[in-house]
């Protein structure tokens, strides 16, 4: 049976314990895994721009023997001929063992995971999630702060489009005691859907507009960058950037076991004299999000991530999902399908919510 990773939500805290267990390992004895993927073929399938997560996929592999192919840029593939995403998959899943795919749609993993033959890796998909980013946090959070429970996570920044925010919380909400500080403009706010998983969760949060008033109190600062791609014009993003900015002034207000973490790339939200304090682990965090995707492609290649329940895509043939950002809008042949919860339809691909 074909597993894939579009939502660590579909994935048991057990096995994400596996996942963080194994990157440890690895990194401690890389010979013992070097041989473990011979043969096989990883394909990186990049529809937007990355650093990290597409060369980190390409390492992770090629550390465990394997090989890679893929593109970068899809104008440089037949992308940019009007090829289809579904076309696209169902042939590079005919050459590759496993793929991993950035989109700038929000639910094209899902729709991705749909027409492949290979196991579908959501490597990032519009403003909506961000699982192996995640996957890399928390093997960042065990290592550098020793636990991934009772912990006061700050996330500043852009709430709204930060795909690894969103993936984030929905994880460390499932571990005792967490509590989150949602730092951020009104217009950046972390969208509803991730507040009702927060409420239904339990765990405390709290929003607010300064840094300064969360600092002294925060175990784990998660900075983000303002998501300039994201916005609608350039008139918008500006009124969003520069709001805030953690320099060695603002860090001293936090305590000294603090740790900072930032999914990168940065702007100009962390003064660069932050990197030599030594509660800054952003660039610990990059290499452990190598590990991190080491054990996933080992396990997902050599025994397949137990899965909780996956989503089941039905069509629903009277609704159209409203988020413009959502794959079904521009990939017209996907099935429209929804969860359908009291007056609310929540779509399965972008979980955008309408009213019905
Ligand atoms: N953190 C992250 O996703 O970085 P890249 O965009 O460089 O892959």
């Amino acid at each position: 049976m074909i597993e894939n990773l579009i939502d660590l939500e579909e994935v048991s805290t057990d096995k994400l314990e596996t996942i963080i267990k194994l990157a440890g390992e690895i990194k401690n004895d890389p010979d013992k895994y070097k041989e473990s993927c011979r043969g096989k073929i990883l394909a990186t399938l990049f529809y937007e721009p990355s650093t990290r997560t597409q060369m980190s996929f390409q390492a992770a592999m090629m550390r465990l023997g394997g090989n890679t192919i893929g593109f970068d840029n899809p104008m440089n593939s037949s992308v940019a001929k009007g090829e289809s995403l579904k076309d696209t998959v169902k042939i590079i899943s005919g050459y590759a063992d496993i793929i991993a795919m950035r989109h700038p749609a929000e639910g094209a993993a899902r729709a991705a995971s749909m027409f492949s033959d290979a196991p579908i890796i959501n490597a990032g998909d519009g403003g909506h999630l961000h699982p192996t980013q995640t996957l890399t946090d928390i093997v960042t959070l065990y290592n550098e702060v020793g636990r991934l429970d009772h912990l006061k996570i700050g996330l500043c920044g852009d709430l709204k489009n930060g795909r690894t925010v969103h993936s984030l919380i929905k994880t460390m909400s499932h571990f005792e005691g967490n509590e989150f500080i949602l730092v951020s403009t009104p217009d950046l706010e972390v969208p509803g859907y991730i507040k009702s998983i927060l409420k239904a969760s339990g765990c405390r949060y709290s929003e607010l507009y300064n840094l300064n008033e969360a600092m002294p109190v925060l175990d784990v600062l998660y900075m983000t960058r303002i998501q300039r791609e994201r916005f609608s014009s350039e008139e918008e993003y500006k009124r969003q950037s520069g709001i805030y900015v953690l320099d060695t002034k603002k860090l001293s207000l936090g305590k000294g076991s603090l740790k900072v973490l930032h999914p990168l790339p940065r702007v100009d939200e962390i003064t660069s004299d932050v990197d030599k304090d030594p509660r800054a682990v952003y660039f610990k965090q990059a290499v452990y999000g190598m590990y991190a995707r080491m054990a996933l492609i080992y396990l997902m290649l050599n025994k397949p991530v137990e899965k909780k329940a996956q989503r089941h895509i039905t069509e629903n043939r009277v609704h159209k999902c409203d988020n413009p950002s959502c794959i079904t809008r521009r990939e017209p042949y996907l099935p429209n399908a929804f969860k359908n919860s009291g007056d609310m339809l929540t779509c399965l691909y972008c979980d955008n919510r309408m009213l019905i």
